[in-house]
Parts: structure tokens; C-alpha cells; sequence
């Protein structure tokens, strides 16, 4: 945004939000990576998120994530998003979102996005990174299995097919068996690899080099170490999974320290157990960089807790494709009191 004057107020829908994102989960997936780089060297702010808890309706949460991004990018913004896993039942997604985007230079808020997409876009891609590095070094993984089976199991697969990845075997366990089969449906049209429906926890974790948690747990529900005596990769997207005893018995990399270590997730517990960070590693950003080497004949576990400057990464990149097609919808007049002291 340049020149003088408030800038313009545009509003992008989920339809145009995923027009843009359609079939680039190579570009997106690059844009992650470079954006933990940027993250990495320190070219950005992202304060902690904020809950929003409430007292009539435990399960719910609403979390801010306000950030900043420098680079090419320069851009400044907030996500607000709501998970009310209730809805699930309802018929409705679980997460809804909307993303502002701030001018660097005025401060003033230029787009409100639809962000659902945007948020489930750049998990699946900090997932698709995380497989990719974390798996050099020892055979591709060839049998992934989904550990939860909801919207974001299905972008990560998605970004996993979109970025190279095909598996021979494709497991899926959910505590519902109508998830499960809904998601087995979806992975039939989408492509190839034998899928196995678990109702056995541990039958899916010993059958799966690739192990993605996506469920909505509040707190550990898989403590046996023994589950994972094959060395899986693990990427432990819903965060809350695994016992303290399973990361202490890995190598864990998280996107960012001082987030990931909060709010009862299965890392901030092992801290709590131990007193220390000594059972991390470092960061995805630390072996992307070569400052970590990941061995190939241990565990590894990845728990990302949700960095805001990827969600203002995909969304800067959602509204210049959107700007660029022409079909932008500004709100006319969005800013109305711009004079100082009137006309
Ligand atoms: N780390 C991040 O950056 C990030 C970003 C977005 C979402 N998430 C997390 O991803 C998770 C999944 O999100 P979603 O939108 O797909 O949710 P969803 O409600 O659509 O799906 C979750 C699925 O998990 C299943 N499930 C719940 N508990 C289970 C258990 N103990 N064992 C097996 N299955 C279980 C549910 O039946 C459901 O099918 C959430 O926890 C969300 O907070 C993380």
C-alpha cells in the first residue's frame, strides 16, 4: 500500500479465498518456509495468542493472534478465530475465522478475509514442511496414518498429495466411526494408497511410519512409548495428544519456543514434569538451517502451536492474487470520519 490517504477497504470471501489457493500447495508451502525463515531470523513480531474462555461454555475458545511481518511481505494484522467443537455435531465446521490486514505504513486495516481456509492452508503447510525435513535422512515414510479425521486431517493430506508425497498405505483412526468414514470416502476420490480404517489407537500408530494427530483432545490420551518403537515421524498438529512420557522418549521440534511451551500443550507438560527444556531440540527453523540434525533412528515429534505471521503470509498472498485477477470488492466509504476537523 502506498501513497497518501486512508487506503482502501477491501472484503475477500471464502470462495475467493480458495479460488486463490486452489492447487498451490507448492507455492504456499514455499511461502511457509521462507516465513519460518523470516520468523527464525527475527524479521517479524508475534506476541502470544490471546484465549477468549468462557465460563457458560467450556469447550469453546476464541483466540487472537495479532502479528507483524517484514521481508517482501511488510504487513501487519491480527486473526481472530473460534473453535466450538460443538458444531461439528451441528453440521457446521468446527474453527471459524477472519483475518485483518494492516498497512504497514498507516496502521489502517485494508482487508477482513475469510480465514478458515487461510488458517487450515498454512497447518497443512507448516505440516507438509515439517514431513519433508524431518523425514531427510531416514526412507521416506511410505504408510501415513490420521490420528483425528476432520477438516484439518484433510488439508494436510491434501498438501502432503500436492507437494510429492504418495503413500502405499493410508491409515485412519477417529472416535467417531462416521468421521473416519467420511474421511475415507474423500481419500478414495483422492488418489491411490491402501486405506485402513483403526479402531485400535495403537494398531494405527504401529502401522504408520508418518503419524499426523489431528483430533481435538484437551489432554493426553496415547502414553505408551512402546506404541512407537518403529521411530515414526510425528506431527503433532492438535498439540494436546501425547503423554509426556512419549516426547521425553523423542526429538522434539516445535515452530517457536516460547509459544509452544503454554496453554497445557503436550510440551509445555513435559516441562512442567521435568523443569527444564532440555527435552527440545530446537525448532523446524533450526533444522532447516542445519543448526539441528535430526537422527534418523529416533522418534520425532513436531509440535506446531500456530504461528500468526503464517496466517498474514497467506493472507497478504490470497489478497494480492485477488487484487491481480480484478476482483477485488472494496467497501466504498468503509473510512468516513478522515478529515480533522471536519469539511
Ligand atoms: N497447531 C496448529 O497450528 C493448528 C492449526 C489449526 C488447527 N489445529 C488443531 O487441529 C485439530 C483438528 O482441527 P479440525 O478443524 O480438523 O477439527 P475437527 O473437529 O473438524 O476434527 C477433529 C476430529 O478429531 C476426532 N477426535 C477427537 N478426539 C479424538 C481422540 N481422542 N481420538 C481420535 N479422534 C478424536 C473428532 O471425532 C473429529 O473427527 C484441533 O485440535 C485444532 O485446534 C492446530
Amino acid at each position: 500500500m502506498t501513497g497518501t490517504g486512508a487506503p482502501p477497504f477491501a472484503v475477500i470471501s471464502g470462495a475467493q479465498v480458495r479460488g486463490a489457493l486452489r492447487g498451490r500447495e507448492r507455492q504456499i508451502t514455499e511461502l511457509v518456509e521462507d516465513t519460518y525463515r523470516l520468523h527464525g531470523a527475527g524479521d517479524s513480531v508475534n506476541p502470544p495468542s490471546y484465549f477468549l474462555r468462557f465460563p457458560d461454555r467450556p469447550s469453546a475458545r476464541i483466540i487472537a493472534l495479532p502479528a507483524s511481518i517484514g521481508g517482501k511481505l511488510r504487513v501487519d494484522g491480527l486473526k481472530w478465530i473460534s473453535s466450538f467443537p460443538e458444531n461439528v455435531a451441528a453440521g457446521i465446521p468446527r474453527a471459524s475465522a477472519v483475518l485483518i490486514l494492516n498497512d504497514h505504513d498507516t496502521g489502517y486495516p485494508f482487508a477482513c478475509l475469510e480465514s478458515s481456509i487461510i488458517s487450515a492452508t498454512r497447518t497443512a503447510a507448516s505440516a507438509a514442511v515439517a514431513a519433508d525435513w524431518l523425514s531427510r535422512g531416514r526412507p521416506r515414510p511410505a504408510r501415513v496414518g490420521f490420528f483425528g479425521t476432520g477438516l484439518i486431517a484433510r488439508y494436510i493430506h491434501m498438501f502432503l498429495a500436492g507437494t510429492g508425497w504418495s503413500f502405499d498405505e493410508i491409515g485412519v483412526h477417529d472416535l467417531s466411526a462416521g468421521h473416519a468414514a467420511g474421511f475415507r470416502g474423500y481419500l478414495e476420490k483422492a488418489g491411490p494408497g491402501r486405506i485402513t480404517v483403526y479402531e485400535d489407537a495403537e494398531q494405527l500408530i504401529r502401522s504408520s511410519d508418518l503419524v499426523v494427530f489431528a483430533t481435538v483432545a484437551g489432554e493426553p490420551h496415547v502414553s505408551d512409548p512402546s506404541w512407537f518403537e518403529h521411530r515414526p515421524v510425528v506431527l503433532h498438529v492438535s498439540l494436546r495428544d501425547l503423554a509426556p512420557e512419549i516426547l521425553l522418549a523423542s526429538v522434539n521440534l516445535v515452530d517457536d519456543v516460547e509459544h509452544c511451551l503454554k496453554a497445557s500443550t503436550s510440551p509445555h507438560l513435559a516441562e512442567q514434569l521435568t523443569g527444564s527444556r532440555d527435552f527440545l531440540a530446537g525448532t523446524l527453523d533450526d533444522v532447516m538451517a542445519g543448526r539441528v540434525t535430526v537422527p534418523a533412528d529416533r522418534t520425532v515429534v513436531f509440535s506446531p502451536f500456530g504461528l500468526g505471521v503464517l496466517d498474514l503470509a497467506v493472507g497478504k498472498y490470497v489478497y494480492d492474487e485477488v487484487t491481480r485477477s480484478g476482483e477485488l470488492r472494496v467497501i466504498d466509504d468503509f473510512f468516513h470520519e478522515l478529515r480533522r476537523y471536519s469539511s
